[in-house]
């Protein structure tokens, strides 16, 4: 209780082309009131301690997948049976457990397990612990265009959250990209067990692949100095396969893009460990096999919202990279924080750029903190569409050449496509050629 006492004190602390002027469907639209923090309880929560809880995947190089789930109070083995029949598991491999304290909080068992090689595109059934009380099945990612991304950022564990989770899901995409703020947890540790539970239907069905946000530091003077304890035990992403040193900034390929999750929250000047691995992977692109390249960030370089302006993680940190990922013809960067929508043109030092990404916000996944609503005015010509409603986004790649970003708004029972555009590759533009 006192835990929580502390967690909840502190918690109060139309269309257009090649990513080009672009013309909406936006309509007048009042975005209802945020709803509040939920626990949500599980439909297996009466069954034993060993049962796998808040299971999700992500994606270990291009053919593997790791298995992460939570028991409670009873030993489980780590390991992971899986095949491509319901029932039938031909395949089976063993992992690791670990655990963490924060403050009065001892989490429960974490359960990781890494499986593979996995065929593309396919569909397979697995069983966490040998435990035959509960079966699960996950799609690969196709090796090959078209693939798509659902993207959603800020997004809490509210009914708005539920939402937004709902629309992703029936979109029928291949894998999330979370540009950070995952739990809202706020040093009040059950809240990461809650979000487990709520976004296990979907992260246990496709891989998602996040990265940090302010909410996920969870640091705190004298009673846990230590940050991302919570974040770095329960979301595990492939740092390793990608030679970086921290899960706090990592890459991957998925199809023919290169996607790299940039940390907001750890160091990001030149000279930084992040920077030196951020040249050292731009430089290891092949435009050959990812003609796309794609980053995510947690405070976004550009924003004409009222929100969060002037942040040293917004300013310094597009400052110190925005030129290594302009030379490197990076497509598009997304970014959360801001809870509200706005796409810009491609930019590059605050002016309109050909070769420069597209930068996106999207922290409107539907967290507790509710929309920000008041903008910048007059809006900036680089920013083309800005509004403060709960969404998600969705990034298909079509082919080499050509990919369709729409943004969805929630509603009550469907997504409203209420922003999109066709993008065009910068590795296929001859005016913007790659620059070392
Ligand atoms: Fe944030």
């Amino acid at each position: 209780m006192a835990a929580r006492g502390l967690g909840l004190f502190l918690a109060s602390t139309g269309m257009a082309f090649n990513g080009l002027l672009g013309s909406t469907n936006l309509y007048t639209y009042s975005p209802p009131p945020p709803l509040p923090t939920t626990f949500f309880n599980h439909p297996s929560e009466n069954l034993s301690s060993a049962s796998p809880q808040q299971v999700h995947i992500s994606s270990v190089g291009e053919d593997k997948m790791r298995i992460s789930w939570i028991t409670t109070d009873s030993p489980t083995p780590a390991t992971v049976d899986y095949g491509t029949s319901p029932g039938v598991y031909n395949f089976s491999a063993t992992g690791s457990t670990s655990s963490y304290n924060y403050m009065l909080y001892i989490s429960g068992d974490i359960h990781e397990v890494l499986i593979g090689p996995l065929t593309p595109d396919s569909v397979y059934y697995y069983r966490c612990g040998s435990n035959p009380s509960r079966e699960f099945s996950f799609k690969t990612p196709p090796a090959q265009f078209p693939i798509k991304f659902a993207v959603a950022g800020d997004l809490g564990q509210t009914g708005w959250t539920n939402s937004t989770l709902q629309h992703i899901a029936e979109s029928n995409y291949d894998m999330l990209l979370l540009p950070g703020d995952l739990s809202y947890a706020d040093v009040y540790q059950p809240l990461w067990d809650s979000f487990g539970r709520l976004v296990e239907p979907q992260a246990s069905q496709r891989p998602w692949m996040v990265t940090q946000g302010n909410h996920e530091v969870e640091k705190l003077p004298v009673f846990h100095s230590k940050p991302f304890t919570a974040y770095n035990a329960r979301w595990h992403m492939p740092y390793e396969e990608s030679g970086s040193g921290s899960n706090l900034y990592y890459s991957f390929n998925a199809a023919g893009v290169h996607v790299i999750m940039l940390g907001s929250y750890t160091d990001f000047g030149p000279g930084s460990p992040q920077y030196q691995w951020l040249q050292a992977d731009l430089g290891k692109i092949d435009r050959k096999t990812t003609p796309w390249t794609v980053v995510l960030i947690h405070a976004p370089w550009y924003n004409s919202n009222t929100a969060h302006q002037g942040e040293k993680e917004s300013v310094d940190m597009k400052t110190a990279m925005e030129e290594v990922l302009y030379r490197a013809r990076v497509d598009v960067v997304f970014a959360g924080h801001i809870h509200a929508y706005e796409r810009f043109t491609r930019v590059y030092n605050g002016k309109a750029d050909n070769c420069g990404p597209v930068h996106i916000t999207i922290g409107d996944g539907g967290n507790r903190e509710g929309l920000a609503s008041n903008y910048i005015n007059p809006k900036p010509d680089i920013s083309i569409v800005r509004e403060a409603s709960f969404g998600h986004g969705q990034l298909e790649m079509v082919n080499e050449t050509h990919a369709f970003w729409s943004w969805n708004r929630n509603d009550d029972d469907e997504a409203i496509i209420s922003d999109s555009i066709w993008l065009r590759s910068l590795s296929s533009d001859p005016a913007c050629e790659m620059q070392k």
